[in-house]
């Protein structure tokens, strides 16, 4: 062997990698990101070497000593990454033997960076998710309190972005929460699946030392050893899952985003979101532009992107681990890193969004956002719903052409069209009237939101912050 090869795997090579490929094959900049997690992982896993008598005492302490070291090295910004020594696995290896000598290269015992990678990967995930989990709380228990607020002011509900009926802007707040609500059980669920520890399956087929596999669980607080080798070192299906999740969550907010836009907007004219939300333009002083939402309406796309590479990324994988799989790093941390901003956003904003409710009164007035209401009037008083639907149609074009609401036409001008109409359809013909007549579960009337609220505000005070 004439010059040095990769000290971790180079027995078997006759030239060194060439530079290129080297680079071209290294994660250490990206994967540095696990290390914290990467130091857990190899202090259960020298824990539970020294409980099966593959270390001695001394060793493990000796390991776990140079490992929690190194792990402040690295919090403190002093650790030296080096591209030569490919990713975090082998830098913090080399570093503990640098610092512990010979026993630091007997931590990589019974085990493979492809099951240590799976477990990093996993146990980062497992973190993510909690803190992500706590965001959407915050963001749920904002939109519940606003929803609370607002549960008697009404504004237009739409269908096709046409003025429909009148709701209330609480029950259109608790509909965003229904969203919200749904992610959140999809994101408990992908936690379970998370919770698995891949360690022990070495490089694909277990290890031939006396491991305890479940004292590593145990350790590692998973819910349980991955059951077949082969899988545990290869599949990507949880990081796959979490980004799907990811995809729905922020499809929701990009929905909720471009409400926003559109009620901020002067045409609207619904909402006001306070300043420290928005940004100004450099040449038109009139303008406050809603930024943070239409970015989060915006980031949504990187998200549903990386969806895709990872499913791409697995799909022609044979068992058991290939290199590829170091491509799942970088789009899962990058929708991580999306989803905590966007819901940061967002758990911030909501609480501070001001309803402009005489525009939005007005603007349900001004739809003919009652005609339903007359059609199901009428059909009260035994009217066919097919002809009620025309005696309305012609009712809401006489209001157009006389410029007129429906609450607005005296009783002898809704008589033109049915005989049938009395004094009694003030009563329905209000949009006061209209939203309190919807009075079910599920339904727009201010009773209905406030009770819907504080079934919502109950769930969330459930131990899990339930859903
Ligand atoms: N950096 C690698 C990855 O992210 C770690 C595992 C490498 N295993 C191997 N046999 N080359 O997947």
């Amino acid at each position: 062997m004439s010059q040095p090869t990769n000290q971790s795997w180079g027995g078997r090579f006759s030239e060194p990698t060439d530079a290129f490929v080297e680079r071209f094959t290294a994660s250490v900049n990206f994967d540095q990101r696990l290390a914290h997690h990467d130091i857990r992982g190899s202090i259960a896993h020298a824990t539970m070497l020294a409980g099966v008598g593959v270390l001695s005492g001394d060793e493990r302490d000796a390991i776990i000593a140079g490992l929690e070291e190194i792990d402040q090295e690295i919090a403190e910004g002093r650790f030296v990454w080096s591209a030569k020594l490919e990713d975090v696995h082998m830098n913090i290896e080399a570093r503990l033997t640098e610092k512990i000598g010979i026993t630091g290269k007997k931590l990589h015992t019974g085990r493979s960076r492809n099951d240590q990678v799976a477990t990093d990967i996993r146990l980062y995930l497992r973190d993510a998710i909690d803190a992500v989990d706590s965001e959407l709380l915050r963001l749920r228990t904002g939109l519940i309190e606003l929803a609370d607020r607002e549960a008697a002011t009404i504004m237009p509900g739409f269908t096709h972005l046409q003025t429909a009926q009148p709701v209330t802007f609480g029950h259109h707040l608790l509909a965003w929460h229904e969203m919200l609500a749904r992610d959140q059980e999809r994101l408990r669920d992908c936690r379970k699946r998370v919770n698995v520890l891949p360690l022990g399956a070495a490089a694909l087929a277990g290890t031939t030392y006396p491991i305890d596999r479940h004292v590593t669980a145990e350790l590692l607080g998973f819910e349980r050893p991955a059951e077949n080798s082969l899988d545990a070192v290869s599949d990507r299906d949880f990081a796959i899952e979490f980004t799907a999740f990811a995809s729905l969550l922020l499809m929701h907010l990009s929905r909720m985003s471009e409400e926003l836009v559109l009620w901020t907007s002067a045409q609207f004219a619904f909402i006001d979101l306070p300043d420290r939300f928005c940004t100004g333009s450099s040449i038109m002083p009139q303008k406050k532009n809603p930024d943070v939402p239409e970015l989060v309406r915006g980031k949504t796309g990187r998200v549903y992107g990386h969806l895709m590479g990872l499913l791409t990324l697995m799909k022609s994988q044979p068992l058991a681990y290939n290199k590829d799989n170091q491509e799942d790093k970088e789009p899962l941390f990058d929708t991580l890193d999306t989803v905590q901003g966007c819901l940061k956003a967002f758990a911030d904003m909501v609480p501070a969004i001001e309803a402009k409710a005489d525009n939005m009164y007005e603007a349900a007035r001004r739809g003919f956002s009652t005609a339903t209401d007359l059609a199901d009037y009428l059909v009260r008083k035994g009217v066919a719903f097919r002809d009620a639907h025309e005696i309305v149609g012609q009712s809401v074009a006489y209001g157009i052409d006389q410029k007129k609401d429906l609450s607005e036409m005296s009783l002898d001008e809704l008589r033109q069209f049915s005989e049938t109409i009395g004094e009694d359809v003030f009563e329905v013909l209000t949009l006061e009237g209209s939203v309190a007549a919807r009075n079910h579960i599920g339904g727009t009337a201010p009773d209905q939101v406030r009770a819907a609220a504080q079934r919502a505000r109950d769930a969330l005070a459930q131990p899990h912050g339930a859903l």
